[in-house]
């Protein structure tokens, strides 16, 4: 660590402790001003904005000032710099790291090494988006079953529910675990004549999708022969001689760059299940929502910047505050996937512990995030956020309204959703002001000053979504950057793989010892 960001570091130290003893009320009492302050948004081109409120957390001007002095001090221009101009950030596999190119226009010129990329990109665009439009709009397909793990799998199938408004006739499934009960449940579910099967994999070697897909072959096989099974697949991935390997025609293969991670890859052909269910406008509208949030993270002054704001308050619970997890409440209940969504995108980009110097890290990288939709949350472990000995900050992810509905339950469905921003609100509230105890009664007291933020939208639209994601992915970067970590790659998840691979062997030999397994 230079000895500049270690001075803003120990100083940062010093107002993170102070910080304890300060309530988040007397913030706001000090500051009549301080929820319009404490406030960043991100005006939609459509009219619908993405408000950042994060009034409630236990921090002043100065100290955000601070924060991002931190960032500023640890390249922070730099590395955004060399991120957004193609040069291999990825340090450990020698990769640019380019996603927002996927959802650029012509205009945005993004380039991998000096190589202009977008004329390629649009052109698989326009290939994967036509492909799902002649799924869509095929008659003798019901069902489309997506084969896929981790990024080839966790994107499409949070956004399809989150988008399930938008969905057309098709029904979709996501096959992931190789537990042999996924894919026999599944199989219990759809007619082998009108299924089409989607085989999406970046690397197509991973052992999950590779044999799940076998699987669903043969019983394909089984049921409609070898030349209609054939038939019966399309495949995504960056190995395109792989899927031509296994038979499947180049006409029903999208491609996609090693300079997409998998976690970051919704938008590409990966994102082809969505794009059946949704259509190639609501699509488009997705990738509009997220070049809005890189525009704002490219250019946008730091106190401007949603993604850049949310990164420092995330290092400033995180190494400041000492907080090791963080829940993330969506009060939207089409978004019950996006904490999992959110788990791979931060743990699997920041959990690490050794810098892009080679040496092992002096402080705390990524923490753990974990979340349910609100309400349902409240009646689970809120009593934990409340009363519980340790102090996890909330996100709440908050959609404001619910479309009107000709069904005659117009005014049923207004209350509901009152109720539910109510619920949200109260939450937030309840958290920071705390109540004391009736006399005797030390179990009904809140403590509060507990810190949460708000995002909120209007309604929950393709367009929002793809703002929703494209802030989470780079708060990740802002706090790899902070950490001094290749939020990029993940060897971590290697070893594990390799060992899995040695024990099937005696896996049949221990089965019938329990306790040998
Ligand atoms: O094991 C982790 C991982 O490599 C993720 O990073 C990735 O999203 C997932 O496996 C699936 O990989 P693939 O798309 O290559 O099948």
């Amino acid at each position: 660590m230079s000895k500049t960001k270690n001075q803003h570091w120990q100083e940062l130290k010093t107002a993170g402790k102070e910080s304890q003893s300060r309530r988040i009320t007397d913030l706001f009492n000090s500051d009549r001003e301080r929820k319009s302050k404490f406030n960043a948004r991100l005006r939609g081109e459509d009219g619908d904005d993405l408000v950042l409120d994060y009034s409630r957390v236990n921090l002043d001007g100065p100290q955000l000032a601070a924060l991002y002095q931190l960032a500023e001090a640890s390249g922070f221009e730099r590395a955004r710099n060399q991120f957004r101009s193609g040069q291999a950030i990825n340090s450990t596999e020698s990769r640019p790291v380019l996603h927002p190119a996927l959802r650029g226009t012509i205009s945005d010129d993004y380039r991998v090494q000096n190589q202009p990329v977008m004329a390629e990109v649009l052109a698989v665009k326009n290939a994967f988006l036509t492909h799902a439009e002649s799924i869509r709009n095929d008659p003798t397909i019901t069902d489309v079953i997506n084969i896929g793990i981790g990024g080839s799998d966790l994107g499409p199938a949070m956004a399809s529910l989150a988008l399930a408004q938008f969905s057309g006739g098709k029904k979709l499934h996501y096959l992931s675990n190789i537990d042999p009960a996924a894919l026999q449940n599944l199989l219990g579910q759809i007619n082998p004549s009108t299924c089409h099967f989607i085989i999406a994999s970046k690397t197509f070697t991973t052992i999950e999708t590779m044999t799940n897909a076998a699987t669903a072959r043969q019983w394909l096989v089984q049921k409609l022969g070898e030349p209609a099974a054939r038939e019966k697949f399309s495949a995504i991935t960056t190995a395109l001689d792989r899927a031509a390997a296994i038979g499947i025609p180049p006409e029903r293969c999208f491609g996609f760059w090693d300079w997409v991670g998998g976690r970051y890859s919704i938008w590409s052909a990966i994102g082809l299940p969505l794009a059946i269910a949704i259509g190639r406008d609501n699509f488009e509208a997705m990738l509009s929502g997220g070049r809005e949030v890189d525009q704002n993270f490219f250019t946008a002054e730091w106190q401007y910047n949603l993604p850049l704001l949310l990164g420092l308050i995330g290092v400033w619970h995180r190494n400041f505050c000492g907080y090791s997890s963080r829940a993330v409440i969506p009060y939207a209940q089409n978004l019950a996937r996006f904490p999992a969504y959110l788990q791979q995108l931060e743990m699997e980009s920041n959990g690490k512990s050794i810098g892009t110097d080679g040496q092992p890290l002096h402080h705390a990288s990524g923490g753990v995030v974990w979340g349910e939709p609100g309400t349902n949350a409240q009646h689970a472990f809120f009593q934990l956020l409340h009363q519980g000995t340790d102090i996890i900050p909330v996100e709440f992810l908050l959609g404001v309204e619910t479309e009107p509905r000709q069904d005659g339950l117009d005014s049923h469905w207004q209350n509901q959703q009152r109720l539910l921003v109510a619920n949200c609100l109260a939450q937030a509230e309840s958290l920071m002001t705390g109540v004391a105890a009736p006399l005797g009664q030390r179990y009904r007291s809140y403590d509060g000053n507990r810190p949460s933020l708000m995002v909120k939208w209007r309604h929950l639209t393709p367009r929002t979504l793809g703002r929703l994601i494209a802030l989470y992915e780079h708060r990740v970067f802002v706090e790899g950057v902070i950490w001094g970590i290749n939020s990029f790659d993940q060897w971590g998840v290697e070893l594990g793989k390799s060992v899995a691979v040695k024990l099937e062997p005696l896996v049949a030999a221990m089965k019938d010892r329990l306790s040998e397994i």
